[in-house]
């Protein structure tokens, strides 16, 4: 049984996700054309987003990584994270450009924004491919780039998962009910 027999319905091709990314790398291009920003992501599920989106810019740019691990319950209202893999370049004075491939409460990128901002960097901005903007609890980030907006639905592919598991479809789709349920 193929991957894509456990979507509902397709909310983004590989077509239109691969338009929107050239798009957003271009106006990233014009908008730190002599900056060289750094473009942070955060494993696992901005892998695929990172790879397109940098691949398309045109200026030159580093990037770098970082792995967060949830110290459970009291993630789900502080979007307190831990550190399992920090950066390896010093970010001060640097202008940084966090890739984010969804924003769902916001509390993890506001985590995330929070400890980035006491390093000092020049600037920092948040690029995101999908915002499900009607979950959202934290509404003062700078979310400079948004490729898509999404329903309030579980959506997997292109990076994204449900229990590690879609993050390789090329599109990105609302998964069938029923696939959640028989995971419960
Ligand atoms: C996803 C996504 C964001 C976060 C958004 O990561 O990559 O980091 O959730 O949710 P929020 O806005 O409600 O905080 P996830 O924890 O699913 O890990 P993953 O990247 O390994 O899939």
């Amino acid at each position: 049984m193929a991957l894509a027999d456990d979507i509902a319905r397709v909310l983004f091709t590989e077509v239109q996700i691969q338009d929107r990314i050239r798009t957003m790398a271009a106006q990233i291009s014009r908008d730190y054309a002599a900056t060289a920003p750094l473009l942070v992501s955060v494993l696992k599920g901005a892998l695929y987003f990172m790879a397109d989106l940098s691949r398309a810019i045109t200026i030159p740019i580093t990037v770098d990584f970082m792995a967060i691990t949830s110290y459970g319950d009291e993630t789900a209202s502080t979007g307190a994270v831990r550190l399992i893999k920090d950066l390896d370049e010093k970010i001060t004075e640097r202008h940084v450009l966090l890739v984010e491939d969804i924003i769902d409460t916001g509390l993890t990128a506001d985590y995330l924004l929070r400890t980035l901002r006491a390093r000092d960097p020049a600037s920092l901005n948040i690029c995101t491919l999908l915002d499900k903007a009607a979950r959202r609890i934290v509404d003062t980030l700078p979310i400079q780039y948004r490729g898509f907006e999404v329903p309030d639905e579980f959506v997997v592919g292109y990076g994204l998962d449900h229990r590690q598991l879609y993050r390789n479809l090329p599109f990105i789709g609302v998964l069938k009910p029923e696939v959640i349920a028989a995971a419960r």
